[in-house]
């Protein structure tokens, strides 16, 4: 058997899937091109049937990535194979990806289907993709929770019409590593002809257990792919997180004797990206990625750690990216060195415009700030006012007044479509204050679910802060980020952003519907 182990990346597919992670087209290509340098080997982009915005995100992802296998979801059926394949056309290599669920639940509450009918939709469905890809995966939804001998004949039958992968998922998270190491080395041994396919695990972390489910499907059950995202995000608990499980197979390469492609030190970069992009605040003690992954406060580790590093450090912090935080720019850089920063950060602008804007923003950036990291770059090319995305409402101006004793006032200038607005509030607090004074025109009616900030870069109050705004409305969960060294400002910023998405009108089906 091969010891080389594929990392199938899902952060576009089922990471997104995560209430208010959906993501325009022009950002899920950001995060395709940083997967294309962390050298993932499969970057599933979308589920091109689900929406005419999925179609286009994943031709984009298709068109431009060369490095990586690009990959679609698609349900088990003619009308969603086709359109994957289509949004597939111009990828130098693809994969489509079918599935069908197979845990009785689902088949009886879900589909309300018969077990034969899901078997012979799982086999026309294979049959179809491979006629039209030589590369087709299956998942049998739910799979973990499935009738064992049901799911061998269905899987049996799917590597017969040619199925090249097979991806077992625990859709629910409910697995435990032993258990689930053993049911996918069950599988293996009890399908005759599965040695005809790789397969694969996929594991939600419902349980906190999807890394460890994952390590032992491949450790003890021979899975040769592991589907995991970005920071794990993906819905409910989110997904099994890709640098973690990484970084586990790479420090402990003794235990688990298998080579991966990955280029580590894209790590944090790739998880910074999807944080600011979604706006998935990554938690200060996350393995690997979090900012106190590395830092080490008690007097005794820090101690030891500057007498010898491996005293407390299993993994060096370069290795995954993690770089001190460096001036990079000034109020005096010129246009050249900002053009070769994004360059070098890996930042493709689609048109001159574009650049320009972006300058402008960061010209006005560092008159206000004196010291220009890379992460406040990042997050100046995320702000939605630079990039081509269809933005609906941008703030203009924005002050308030808030002293002790009084109650704080807002005044705020933002433009909807081409008309300038000003509205005024008053508030608990000056953010407060600003977002009641955005609505009070908006009118939006959108719940707020969540409202966080965060400074970008750590250790100082000279630091951007970056909010996360989180609204629902109509059944639509979206969220905005908004940065800037005002927290204020940052805030507004981000509402709009959010206020952007819910008006964008982005119909989606989901995968699992
Ligand atoms: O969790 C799951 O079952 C899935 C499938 C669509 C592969 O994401
Ligand atoms: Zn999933």
């Amino acid at each position: 058997m091969t010891d080389k182990l594929i990392i199938f990346d899902t952060t576009l597919r089922d990471g997104e899937q995560s209430p208010g992670a959906s993501m325009t087209r022009d950002e899920k290509l950001r995060i395709a091109r940083q997967l294309e340098r962390l050298k993932v080997d499969v970057i599933e982009a979308g589920f091109a049937a689900s929406s005419n915005g999925d179609f286009e995100a994943v031709k984009a992802i298709a068109d431009v990535i060369k490095d990586s296998t690009v990959c679609s979801l698609a349900r088990a059926n003619d009308r969603d194979i086709a359109r994957a394949a289509e949004a597939l056309k111009g990828a130098r290599s693809s994969r489509i990806h079918t599935f069908i669920a197979t845990s009785a639940l689902h088949m009886e509450k879900k589909l309300r289907m018969t077990p034969d009918q899901v078997f012979e939709q799982a086999r026309l469905a294979v049959r179809f993709a491979r006629n039209l890809t030589g590369d087709v995966e299956f998942s049998p939804e739910d799979g973990y929770r499935s009738d064992v001998d049901f799911l061998c004949r269905v899987l049996e039958a799917v590597i017969a019409e040619g199925a090249t992968t097979i991806n077992v998922p625990d859709t629910v998270g409910y697995a435990v590593p032993e258990l689930y190491g053993n049911f996918i080395r069950h599988l293996r041994e009890r399908v005759p002809n599965s040695d005809k396919a790789i397969w694969s695990v996929h594991c939600h972390n419902d349980l906190g257990m999807a890394v460890a489910n994952s390590l032992a499907g491949v450790k003890i059950g021979g899975a040769r792919q592991i589907e995991c995202t970005i920071n794990g995000l993906g819905e409910r608990a989110g997904n099994c997180s890709l640098e973690e499980v990484v970084m586990a197979l790479r420090t402990r390469r003794d235990y688990f004797g298998l080579t991966l492609g990955i280029e580590t030190s894209q790590i944090v970069p790739a998880s910074r990206l999807v944080s600011q992009t979604t706006g998935f605040v990554v938690q200060p003690n996350k393995a690997v990625v979090g900012a106190n992954a590395f830092a080490h406060a008690s007097g005794i580790h820090q101690d030891g750690v500057l007498k010898a590093r491996d005293t407390y450090e299993i993994m060096r912090a370069e290795d995954v990216g993690w770089s001190a935080n460096k001036i990079v720019l000034g109020k005096l850089s010129g246009r050249n060195a900002f053009r070769q920063r994004l360059q070098e950060l890996g930042i493709e602008m689609a048109s001159e415009s574009e650049v320009n804007a972006a300058f402008a923003r960061f010209k006005d950036l560092a008159d206000r700030k004196s010291d220009i990291f890379d992460e406040d770059i990042l997050a100046l090319v995320m702000d939605e006012s630079v990039t081509a995305d269809q933005e609906h409402f941008r703030l203009v101006a924005l002050s308030q007044r808030s002293e002790t004793g009084e109650r704080p006032q807002a005044s705020v200038t933002f433009a909807a479509g081409n008309v300038e607005h000003q509205a005024q509030s008053d508030g608990n607090g000056p953010v407060d204050a600003s977002l009641k004074a955005i609505e009070s025109k908006v009118q939006s009616g959108a719940e707020m679910l969540l409202y966080s900030v965060n400074a970008i870069t750590s250790g100082s109050t000279e630091s951007q802060g970056e909010v996360t705004v989180r609204l629902q409305h109509g059944g639509r969960v979206v969220n905005g980020v908004g940065a800037d060294p005002d927290i204020v400002v940052a805030s507004a910023k981000a509402y709009l952003a959010a206020l952007n998405k819910l008006h964008s009108k982005l119909e989606r089906v989901a995968a699992q519907g």
